[in-house]
């Protein structure tokens, strides 16, 4: 009997603390499991003491009723709370109105906040804990909770403008932010390739810029377009459905209208407000377009006019103003411009960007409304009340904030969805970048630059999902899912990324629920990853491979054979000595649960050893660190994915130590060129040799036509010479030259193998 009692002990524990009823997301600040649970039913009442929450019970039973068939009555009788669902306003605490408490009993189910959003929150978690499936009973275990958010903007962006998406999907994107307790929405809405918001007093804004005359189709760096008249808009009735549709579930639409730069597609339109005078077709290519808004009075009337229809459709706190990506080549030689700058005594054309920006802020503050803008509004000063969304690393952000402006994070690094999430071989094409969920769940919006008190000026941070390669709403699912449950939990400010693998449970049982709901989501987490790390031993290299699951369920091979259940399984990382290649796939019950990874080695005197490296490369690209140059993987030339390293404005000086010396016969190192995506060759790449690692001497100097000629696949043959230490500096071109997509900025300089043979 004691036996008995025990074992149900254990059971009754079990449930009470299992997973699958428990997982929430974002994970609240506080959690307490109950016993018993509440078994919810047809007859179950709401029971309300006045009639505030309307909007919010109408969504829940909108929900209860696509997911079981039913809605729940609502009385104000309260002669007994036995099966209620209990909605109390919460008046005894100062807290925000976000807060709320959730109280699951067996017996009845208690809601509490101030106000509507906690009510509406309450709800979402609520939902999160009945099941997916309908079986006999919906039962909810029991539970208290009460919760409340750490960051104040929350925000997921889409890009409507590379590619249009319909005013349905708008609305399932919102949704999927409601479920993960999203309250923004920025809405990227004008861009060089589509004007995509009706504006009443300039109908060719929407007649000419929302159309293109031809896309690019694959990545940009095959050049390659279609013919196809592509685009769509949505009218300033759609955009008041879809702002209301957000307000009722507590989010924010931020719209963005671009500018100065990013505006072709309105110059296509009225031609006037540029520099030249154009004319100009909406873009088909991606990157940055050296047409930009003329800064002459007449297109401040005009941008004016525009706002002033956007403000009145919208009515957020801030309203985005672009401000990224601003090429200078135009403002150089316009008239207009060079005229403006010498009246206001402007000292170069950063200034002049940041007059421009200043002007307009004044007209958004006269209207009531606060700008935001991309970093680069920190360029020749900060208009006074900006808030600035760091997108190029946290530097803009901090900055920022030490100047008291309020920022949103969003670095490439961590919040760009429009990047790899899994290998990039087995992903569709993106733009680069390799942004998993793991790295995601160990953003941390506040920089440890900041003080506590500069810290108060970080709002929150967002994901940004540029749409140049993402065409469907299927495709927008695949880069959101499951990213955005990650930055959800980083944002509520309960992720622990040392308790990576505690989210990433919770998160495979959400799986069930983005499934039953037909969401596309990536399953890049089941993937076999792989990651090369140094021999201990001083030979070659290590191949380690692991599954979110279990890494010993793996199975490879080293003959080029497709892995089966029988293969090799795995358990340390794979000694690679020689050149092979690994293919590698996750089984459960002898089948073959993911795709199957595949990694060639090109064995060499290099491979494996000792490499430093004068400057780091750049967080976005330095996953593998410097090892990635000799880590007998070639990079691939069109998935920009983790094979290479990029240097931003900064050269690369690497020193190789062969551990003894050795008869050098060649050399060959790879570097890459898409000027669209500001990445350019280095303007020469310089080989010493050294036998003692002090004593350089130059062996061969390539110039920046040699590396063009070769399409930066360098192969340097060396007349057998002995040294230990190989020492190659490519140095960066710099700054990108007027004319350039991202002119001004630093280029990108990407490397990657070098061979010695
Ligand atoms: C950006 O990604 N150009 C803000
Ligand atoms: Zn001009």
């Amino acid at each position: 009997m004691l036996k008995k009692c025990l074992l149900l002990l254990l059971l009754l524990a079990n449930l009470g603390f299992s997973q699958k009823e428990l997982a929430l997301i974002p994970q609240p600040t506080e959690i307490k499991s109950g016993e018993g649970n509440f078994v919810l039913n047809e007859n179950t009442k709401i029971l309300l003491t006045n009639s505030e929450f309307k909007n919010e019970i109408d969504l829940f039973n909108q929900f209860l009723k696509s997911s079981y068939g039913f809605e729940l009555q609502i009385t104000t009788n309260s002669k007994s709370p036995i099966n209620t669902i209990e909605i109390q306003k919460d008046n005894t605490t100062n807290s925000s109105l976000e807060n709320y408490k959730l109280n699951v009993s067996s017996s009845q189910i208690q809601i509490a906040s101030k106000g509507n959003i906690g009510i509406f929150y309450a709800f979402q978690t609520l939902q999160q804990l009945l099941p997916v499936q309908k079986n006999n009973e919906i039962k909810i275990l029991s539970v208290e909770i009460k919760d409340q958010p750490k960051y104040a903007w929350r925000g997921m962006h889409l890009d409507c403008a590379r590619h249009f998406f319909p005013t349905d999907f708008v609305k399932k994107y919102i949704d999927y932010l409601a479920m993960y307790k999203f309250n923004t929405f920025h809405w990227h809405l004008t861009d060089d390739q589509g004007w995509r918001i009706e504006i009443k007093k300039y109908p060719k804004l929407t007649e000419i810029g929302a159309w293109r005359n031809g896309s690019m189709i694959g990545h940009y760096n095959d050049q390659k377009f279609d013919d196809k008249h592509y685009g769509g808009f949505y009218t300033q009735e759609e955009i008041k459905e879809i702002v209301a549709y957000a307000s009722q579930r507590h989010i924010t639409i931020v719209p963005e209208i671009e500018m100065p730069g990013h505006a072709v597609a309105a110059l296509a339109a009225y031609p006037e407000y540029s520099c030249t005078g154009g004319p100009f077709e909406v873009g088909k290519i991606w990157g940055v377009l050296d047409d930009v808004f003329c800064v002459k009075d007449e297109t401040f009337s005009f941008l004016e006019n525009i706002l002033t229809e956007v403000i009145a459709l919208f009515p957020s706190e801030y309203i985005h103003i672009g401000g990224d990506e601003c090429p200078k080549t135009r403002w150089k030689v316009c008239p207009h411009c060079q005229k403006r700058m010498k009246d206001e005594n402007l000292k170069d054309e950063h200034e002049l960007q940041s007059y421009f920006i200043q002007r307009i802020e004044k007209f958004v503050n006269n209207k009531g409304r606060k700008i935001i803008g991309w970093d680069e509004i920190l360029e020749g000063g900060l208009a006074p009340n900006a808030a600035v969304m760091s997108w190029r690393g946290t530097e803009g952000g901090i900055a920022a904030a030490k100047q008291k402006h309020f920022v949103v994070m969003t670095p490439g690094s961590h919040c760009y969805f429009d990047h790899y999430q899994g290998e990039p071989k087995n992903e569709p094409i993106a733009i680069g970048g390799f942004t998993t969920v793991e790295k995601v769940y160990s953003f941390n919006p506040t920089p440890k630059e900041l003080t506590s008190e500069e810290a108060k000026y970080i709002l929150g941070a967002q994901a940004n999902v540029w749409t140049e390669y993402i065409e469907t709403p299927s495709h927008v699912e695949y880069m959101i899912f499951p990213r955005m449950l990650a930055l959800s939990e980083v944002l509520w400010g309960t992720s622990n990324p040392e308790k990576y693998f505690d989210f990433q449970n919770r998160m495979i049982q959400h799986f069930d629920v983005l499934e039953a709901k037909d969401i596309n989501y990536s399953k890049s987490i089941f993937e076999v990853t792989t990651k090369v790390k140094p021999s201990e031993k001083g030979n070659g290299i290590l191949f380690e491979l692991k599954s979110a699951n279990n890494s010993n369920k793996i199975r490879y091979t080293t003959d080029g054979s497709n892995p089966t259940a029988k293969s090799l399984q795995y358990s340390n990382p794979i000694a690679v000595t020689k050149s092979q290649t690994i293919k590698a796939a996750y089984f459960e019950n002898e089948k073959q649960k993911s795709a199957s990874v595949e990694q060639a080695f090109t064995f060499n005197k290099a491979t494996g050893k000792k490499i430093t490296l004068v400057h780091p490369p750049h967080e976005n690209y330095s996953i593998g660190g410097a090892l990635t140059l000799v880590d007998g993987i070639k990079a691939n030339r069109s998935k920009l994915g983790k094979d290479w390293l990029g240097f931003s404005g900064k050269d690369l000086i690497a020193t190789i130590d062969l551990e003894k010396k050795e008869n050098i016969n060649k050399i060959s190192i790879s570097t890459l060129s898409s000027e669209g995506s500001w990445i350019h060759y280095p303007k020469s790449i310089e080989i010493l040799v050294s036998t003692d690692g002090k004593n350089f001497q130059s062996l061969k100097q390539i110039s920046a036509e040699e590396i063009k000629s070769a399409k930066g696949e360098l192969v340097i043959p060396v007349t057998n010479k002995k040294a230990q230490f190989i020492k190659i500096i490519a140095l960066n071109t710099g700054k990108i030259p007027d004319g350039m997509a991202g002119a001004g900025s630093n280029a990108w300089l990407f490397v990657d193998e070098i061979g010695i043979e």
